[in-house]
């Protein structure tokens, strides 16, 4: 699957507002999806205010459950592959990369890694999905823009 606008992309998110991550699998934490995505962007827009492809990343790393439920090991490269016409190579190749076994990491994806597990446990008050509509926007059309440029 393919997203193709922001639209789309905003209503998968919330769509994890009821998901939990990796229902059944040994190990597995049963964590909200949505306030897991909100939390992990929350945490990078603090760290990294200027990168909002980081930011980005951050916030839709999570919706491979939603893509293919059940299947563990498929959900960085659902994600990445749903999010890479849409937001770019570079946010798919960091959602791609956010486990921490699936490779070596440059600084950025270490600290979306930091910021996924920060977002698993931080109570904080992370806002709401709404808030990251604009951000998402911008970094679509840049995209589009770089993407029109081939
Ligand atoms: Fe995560």
């Amino acid at each position: 699957m393919e997203l193709r606008s922001v639209e789309e992309l905003m209503d998968l998110l919330y769509a994890c507002r009821s998901a939990l991550d990796a229902p059944g699998f040994p190990g597995g934490r049963r964590v909200d999806l949505h306030q897991h995505a909100l939390r992990t962007a929350a945490v990078l827009r603090r760290s990294r205010p200027a990168d909002k492809e980081l930011q980005v990343a951050g916030l839709v790393h999570a919706i491979g459950p939603l893509l293919r439920p059940g299947d563990r090991t498929a959900h960085p490269d659902c994600a990445a592959d749903a999010v890479r016409p849409l937001l770019g190579e570079r946010v798919a190749g960091l959602v791609r990369g956010h486990r921490p076994d699936s490779g070596p990491a440059d600084d950025d994806l270490l600290r979306l890694r930091q910021a996924d597990e920060e977002g698993r446990h931080i109570g904080f008050a992370a806002g709401v999905l709404e808030d990251w509509r604009t951000v998402l926007e911008l970094v679509a059309a840049r995209n589009s823009r770089l993407g029109a440029v081939d």
